[in-house]
């Protein structure tokens, strides 16, 4: 297969982070950025591949396009997917999960979709490749049908696990954030690495790990250990990309601070921190928000807010909001940037009304990200 071959990559991502990514892909020199609800598609050559999944740091996933057609059934489902050249992608022993997504279509069942995919890919490649059986037994090319009405979408999976999975958090707190989000959360906030940072409900770290990976121009994906890609024979360049990105590692002096109430989960934000190599650059403390001394005139605020299901958790979270209130009421040098499921929450803290509010997920729960803007530092000279 030719190298500079054109590819369509995709990149998906949660629901409200499509600009984020968008933005992240332009940053990496892509042009031409076809954005749809929750995926960005761009075109791209095959040493793409492992660039964008070692950098993007709010997408979920990488998928390599392998076709679309229409589909009104699925006698014309397997058809088409039986006359596409899957010999070209999927090796004599690939291993090659086949799932399916089907949206407002006359093909109905997810269960049948797949089966009747994947038969057919098992049909053409015993053909194509002259095998009798097919081991699996090979590198994993997991497949993706999408039918959005009678749109069928063939993908292949370049990044295998997830890419919230980083490699550096091996324990969470309770309710941790995923790191995409996380660093989505960052990427939409003002801050940048000359300005003071503060996670007051830091748990497990992420945020704060999440900001000094970009403040260091660390890829995120430098301490996983493996992408799904990296097996395939189509796609060269990972020890490349994966040497350029440690070589882009920069020394860069941070402030960075996170507290939690909780003094168990502290020690688990700085092994966090210490696997992902930005120990150096975070101070975690056990202190309760109530306890939270600003003396600095300028700052960041960047938070995933405790949030409750019982009756006596609102009391709790109210007094919170309360206390954040306090703090930051007289502090007109402080952005904040807080991630809340609770819709109560812009009634009971009351600095002033959200310059922003963004409706996001984190999961399956709709959460709200609420920016307070504050006043910009002027820096002279
Ligand atoms: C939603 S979790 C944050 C998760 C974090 N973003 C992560 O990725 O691990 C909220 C955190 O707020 C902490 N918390 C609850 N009440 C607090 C208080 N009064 N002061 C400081 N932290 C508190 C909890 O211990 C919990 O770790």
């Amino acid at each position: 297969m030719e190298i500079k071959q054109q590819i369509q990559l995709i990149a998906t991502c949660k629901f409200g982070l499509e600009a984020v990514v968008k933005r992240e892909l332009e940053e990496l020199g892509f042009t031409d950025l076809r954005v749809t609800n929750g995926s960005v598609e761009f075109d791209a050559v095959m040493s793409d591949i492992p660039t964008v999944n070692l950098w993007l740091r709010a997408a979920e996933r990488v998928l390599l396009k392998v076709a679309t057609f229409t589909a009104m059934n699925f006698d014309e489902l397997y058809d088409q997917m039986r006359a596409i050249a899957w010999e070209k992608w999927i090796p004599a022993d690939g291993y090659f999960p086949v799932n399916a997504k089907v949206h407002k279509s006359t093909i109905d069942s997810v269960r049948s979709t797949q089966s009747i995919a994947k038969k057919a890919i098992v049909d053409r490649l015993m053909e194509a490749h002259a095998a009798d059986s097919l081991p699996e037994t090979g590198a994993e090319y997991a497949v993706l049908v999408t039918i959005l009405k009678e749109e069928v979408l063939l993908t292949l999976d370049s990044s295998g696990d997830g890419l919230h999975k980083r490699g550096y958090r091996l324990e969470t707190g309770e309710a941790p954030l995923r790191e995409t989000m996380a660093a989505a959360l960052v990427l939409l906030s003002f801050w940048n690495p000359s300005r003071l940072l503060i996670d007051p409900f830091c748990g497990s770290g992420t945020i704060l790990i999440e900001a000094a990976m970009i403040g260091r121009n660390m890829a995120p994906g430098l301490n996983r250990p493996f992408y799904a890609s990296e097996e395939w024979p189509f796609v060269e360049g990972w020890r490349e990309a994966r040497a350029k990105a440690a070589e882009a590692v920069l020394d860069t002096p941070m402030q960075l601070f996170g507290y939690d109430i909780d003094p168990a989960v502290i020690p688990i934000a700085k092994r966090n921190a210490e696997r992902a190599g930005v120990d150096e650059d975070i101070t975690f403390n056990v202190k309760d928000v109530k306890e939270l001394w600003i003396d600095q005139q300028y700052g960041i605020i960047i938070s995933n807010m405790p949030y409750g299901e019982r009756v006596s958790d609102y009391k709790a979270l109210n007094k919170i909001y309360v206390s954040l209130h306090h703090t930051f009421r007289k502090k007109k040098g402080w952005s904040l940037f807080l991630l809340t499921a609770d819709t109560m929450f812009r009634l009971y803290f009351k600095r002033q009304t959200p310059n922003r509010s963004r409706k996001l997920y984190n999961g399956n729960i709709r959460v709200y990200y609420y920016q307070y803007h504050g006043e910009r530092e002027i820096v002279n000279g």
